[in-house]
C-alpha cells in the first residue's frame, strides 16, 4: 500500500509545485506585507520570512521535505486504523469514551486533507478508495460510539462529541465537492448513460442527517452545563463533583457552539424528544433538553453561547505569567451556609497542552463570523505563548538552549510547556501520563490546524462591497487574511521540529510515542533517575494534575470524600495509575465518579496496552502505558498540521 502512496503522493506534489511556480503573484502584495508589520507578529519575528519562505530549508536541520511529510501522515493514518480499529465493533477498543471521540475527530480531519490534499488528476481511483476505506471506518464508529453511556458523563466528555461529528460533516461538504467536480469531468467523457447513473451525489450525504443529528444531541445537553449563580458564569465541569470550572469545558463549549453555528446544517429529527416515556430517552439529562429551535441551522443562540462563554473566559483570570491557560477554579468555601462564596477563587494552576488548543477552533470561527480581529489576534498571541514556553525562538527558529552542551542524562530546562522546542505535557518525562493526558498534544495540533486552515470568504460574501465603507470593510478583511496566513506560516519551522521529534519515537511498527523530546535529545532511560526526574520541570505549588493521577479524594474535589481511605499521598510520589476510568469499555463506568476513580484495585492492569515485544529498556516510550492509539493520535495530528500548515504556505 505504501508505495501507492507514495506514487499517489510524488503526482499530488508535482500538480502542487507546478502550481505554484506559475502562480505570478502582485508585487504590490509582497512589497506591502514587507514593508509593514504584521497585525498577529511581534516585530521580531520577519515578516518577509514568514510570508515568502515557507520551506524554510537552509535554515532548518530538518530531513523532512513535502513528499516525506505527506507519505508519514499516511503511514501514522494507516497504522492507527490498521493497528488500533476493530471495524466489526467499529471502535478503538482500546480507547476509552471521550478519547475514542477524539480520534474520531482525527480521522474525520484527516479525510479532509486526503481530500483536499490528493485532488490529483492521476490517481483518482486510489484516493476515492483511500477515502472510502477511512470514511467507512467512521461510519461504522457512528454506530460504535457509546452515546448512552456518554450521556452520563461529564459535560467536556459530550462536547467532545459534538465536535467530532461536526467534522465529519464538514469533510462531507467539502468531499461533496470535489466529488462533483471530478466526476463532472468524468462524465464529459462517457455520455451514454442516463442522468440516473451520473448524477448521483456522493454517497457521504446520506450520514449527514444522523451525525448532525448527534451533534445536536449532545450539544443540547451539554449546554446544561453553563451556570450562572456560581462564577458570574461559565460551565461547570463534572455535574457529579464539586463545582469546578475548568478551562476544557469551557473552550470546547466555545468551540462547539461556534461549530455549530457555522457547520451545523439543521435537524428534523425529534429523538428522542418526542417520547419521553422512551426508556432509552429518560436519563435526566435528556429529558430535560429543549427541542424549541434548536434544530435549525445558524441558530443566534449558538452563536450567543459561543460569545458569552468566550467573553466569560477571557475574563476568568485563567491564565498563568507565561500566557498559558490554567487548568480552572474551585470555589472556596461554597458550603458555608452562613456566608456562601459564589466566586471562583481557588486556582488549580496546572498546565496542560490541552487547554492551549481547543479554543483555537472557537476563535478562529468566531473571526469568521463576527470579522472582529481580537479573536485572531488573542488566538495567536496564545500560539505563541506555546511555542514560548517550549523553549523555542521564533525569531531565531531554534530552541533557546544549545541541546549539544547537554552532558549525559541531563535534561533541557523545562520552559513552561515543554524543553528543547518540542512540545511537553508534565507527565511525559516520568513516562506517567494517563489515557486521558496521552490524548492531549495531539487536541493541541488538532486545533492549531483548524485555526491555520483556509478562510472561506463566506461571511464577506454577504457584506455590500458597493459602497465605500463595504470596499473598505473588504480591503481591511483581505488584510486580515493575509496576515493571519503570514502569522500561521511563521509556525511552520516549530512545527518541523516538532515533528521531527515525534518522527523519533516510532517503534518498528509506526507508533508513535508519548515523550516526543526523548526522540530528540535520545534519552536513554536508565539516565532518568529520582534526582534527574524530581528536577524535570516546575509547577506552581497548587496545581494538581488530577488528569493523571485521578481526582483527589478530598473536600475541594469530592462532596463526600470516602474517608476509609488514607489521604491522597503528595502527587508526584503516588504510584503509576492505572485501571479504574482507564479502563476499556467494561462495565459502562462512569467516567471521573470519585468512587471509582479512587478504587483502582478491581481491573488494575487490566487496560495495560503493551505487549511483551515492547519491553525494550532503551526506550523511555515503553515506559507506563507505553504506545497507545491515543499517541498515535498525536503523531498524526502533528503531522497533518505541518502537511496542511505547508500547503497553505505554498499558496501565500
Ligand atoms: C442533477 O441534480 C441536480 C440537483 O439535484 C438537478 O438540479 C439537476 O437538474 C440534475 N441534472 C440532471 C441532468 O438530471
Ligand atoms: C426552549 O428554547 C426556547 C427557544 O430558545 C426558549 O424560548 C425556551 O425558554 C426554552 N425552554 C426551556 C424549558 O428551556
Ligand atoms: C518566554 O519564556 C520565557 C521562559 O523560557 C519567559 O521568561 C518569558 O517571560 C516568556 N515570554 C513570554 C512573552 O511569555
Ligand atoms: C462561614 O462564613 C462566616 C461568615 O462570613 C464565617 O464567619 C465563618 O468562618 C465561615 N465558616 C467557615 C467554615 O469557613
Ligand atoms: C475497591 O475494590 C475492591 C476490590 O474489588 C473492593 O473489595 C472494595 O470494596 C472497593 N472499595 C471501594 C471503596 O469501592
Amino acid at each position: 500500500m505504501i508505495t501507492r502512496l507514495a506514487r499517489l503522493a510524488c503526482a499530488v506534489l508535482a500538480a502542487s509545485s507546478v502550481a505554484a511556480a506559475t502562480v505570478v503573484r502582485p508585487n504590490a502584495d509582497t512589497d506591502a506585507a514587507s514593508s509593514r508589520p504584521n497585525l498577529f507578529l511581534p516585530a521580531s519575528v520577519p515578516v518577509s520570512r514568514s510570508a515568502g519562505d515557507a520551506e524554510h530549508d537552509s535554515r532548518s536541520a530538518s530531513a523532512l521535505n513535502k513528499f516525506k511529510v505527506l507519505d508519514e501522515f499516511l503511514e501514522a493514518l494507516r497504522v492507527m486504523q490498521d493497528d488500533y480499529f476493530e471495524p466489526w465493533l467499529g471502535q478503538w477498543p482500546k480507547a476509552i469514551d471521550w478519547t475514542a471521540a477524539v480520534i474520531g475527530t482525527h480521522v474525520a480531519g484527516a479525510l479532509s486533507s486526503l481530500s483536499q490534499g490528493l485532488s490529483a488528476e492521476e490517481g483518482i481511483k486510489e484516493k476515492e478508495n483511500m477515502i472510502t476505506t477511512y470514511f467507512s471506518q467512521l461510519l461504522s464508529y457512528y454506530f460504535g460510539q457509546d452515546a448512552f453511556a456518554i450521556r452520563n458523563e461529564a459535560y467536556d466528555d459530550m462536547l467532545w462529541v459534538v465536535l467530532g461529528w461536526l467534522e465529519a460533516v464538514q469533510f462531507i461538504d467539502f468531499h461533496t465537492t470535489l466529488y462533483h467536480q471530478s466526476t463532472a469531468e468524468d462524465d464529459s467523457n462517457v455520455n451514454r448513460a442516463g442522468p440516473g447513473l451520473h448524477n448521483q451525489s456522493w454517497y457521504g450525504n446520506l450520514w449527514t442527517p444522523a451525525f448532525s443529528h448527534r451533534a445536536r444531541i449532545f450539544w443540547d445537553i451539554a449546554s446544561q452545563g453553563w451556570d450562572n449563580k456560581l462564577c458570574g458564569g461559565g460551565m461547570t465541569w463534572n455535574p457529579r463533583l464539586e463545582p469546578y470550572k475548568n478551562a476544557i469545558t469551557n473552550e470546547l463549549f466555545i468551540a462547539a457552539s461556534t461549530s455549530m453555528y457555522l457547520y451545523f446544517p439543521g435537524d428534523t429529527n425529534n429523538s428522542p424528544f418526542l417520547n419521553t416515556h422512551d426508556p432509552l430517552a429518560s436519563d435526566a439529562l435528556a429529558s430535560g433538553a429543549n427541542s424549541t429551535g434548536s434544530g435549525d441551522p445558524h441558530n443566534p443562540q449558538h452563536l450567543q453561547a459561543a460569545l458569552s462563554g468566550y467573553f466569560w473566559l477571557q475574563h476568568s483570570d485563567m491564565k498563568n505569567k507565561l500566557g498559558l491557560f490554567v487548568d480552572g477554579f474551585h470555589i472556596s468555601g461554597w458550603k458555608n451556609i452562613s456566608n456562601p462564596n459564589t466566586r471562583c477563587d481557588q486556582r488549580n494552576d496546572m498546565v496542560y497542552t490541552y487547554n492551549q488548543g481547543v479554543l483555537l477552533t472557537g476563535q478562529i470561527g468566531l473571526w469568521k463570523v463576527t470579522g472582529d480581529q481580537r479573536f485572531l489576534r488573542e488566538g495567536h498571541e496564545l500560539i505563541q505563548s506555546v511555542i514560548n514556553a517550549t523553549g523555542y525562538d521564533l525569531f531565531r527558529e531554534k530552541p533557546i538552549d544549545n541541546i549539544a552542551d547537554l552532558k549525559p542524562g541531563q535534561l533541557p530546562p523545562w520552559r513552561g510547556l515543554g524543553r528543547a522546542g518540542v512540545l511537553e505535557d508534565v507527565c511525559d518525562v516520568g513516562g506517567q501520563c494517563s489515557q486521558n493526558s496521552q490524548t492531549f498534544k495531539g487536541i493541541f495540533f488538532h486545533h492549531l490546524t483548524a485555526f491555520c486552515a483556509p478562510l472561506d470568504m463566506a461571511y464577506f460574501k454577504t457584506q455590500p462591497t458597493e459602497s465605500e465603507a463595504g470596499s473598505l470593510a473588504r480591503e481591511f478583511y483581505e488584510r486580515t487574511a493575509r496576515d493571519h496566513r503570514a502569522a500561521c506560516s511563521s509556525y511552520i519551522g516549530w512545527l518541523r521540529h516538532n515533528v521531527d521529534a515525534a518522527l523519533l519515537t516510532k517503534d518498528a511498527d509506526g507508533k508513535f510515542g508519548m515523550w516526543w523530546t526523548a526522540g530528540l535529545l535520545k534519552i536513554n532511560p536508565t539516565s532518568l533517575d529520582a534526582a534527574t526526574l524530581s528536577d524535570a520541570f516546575t509547577l506552581e505549588s497548587n496545581s494538581v494534575d488530577y488528569r493523571t493521577y485521578g481526582v483527589p479524594n478530598d473536600n475541594t474535589w469530592v462532596s463526600s470524600p470516602i474517608l476509609a481511605q488514607p489521604p491522597t499521598s503528595p502527587m508526584r510520589e503516588q504510584p503509576l495509575y492505572e485501571g479504574g476510568n482507564q479502563a476499556p469499555l467494561t462495565g459502562r463506568r462512569t467516567k471521573h465518579a470519585p468512587a471509582e476513580d479512587i478504587n483502582d484495585s478491581a481491573d488494575a492492569g487490566t487496560s495495560d496496552p503493551r505487549t511483551e515485544d515492547d519491553h525494550h529498556p532503551t526506550d523511555p516510550n515503553n515506559r507506563g502505558r507505553g504506545r497507545t492509539v491515543e499517541t498515535q493520535g498525536g503523531g498524526l495530528a502533528v503531522l497533518r498540521c505541518l502537511w496542511e500548515l505547508t500547503q497553505r504556505a505554498a499558496d501565500l
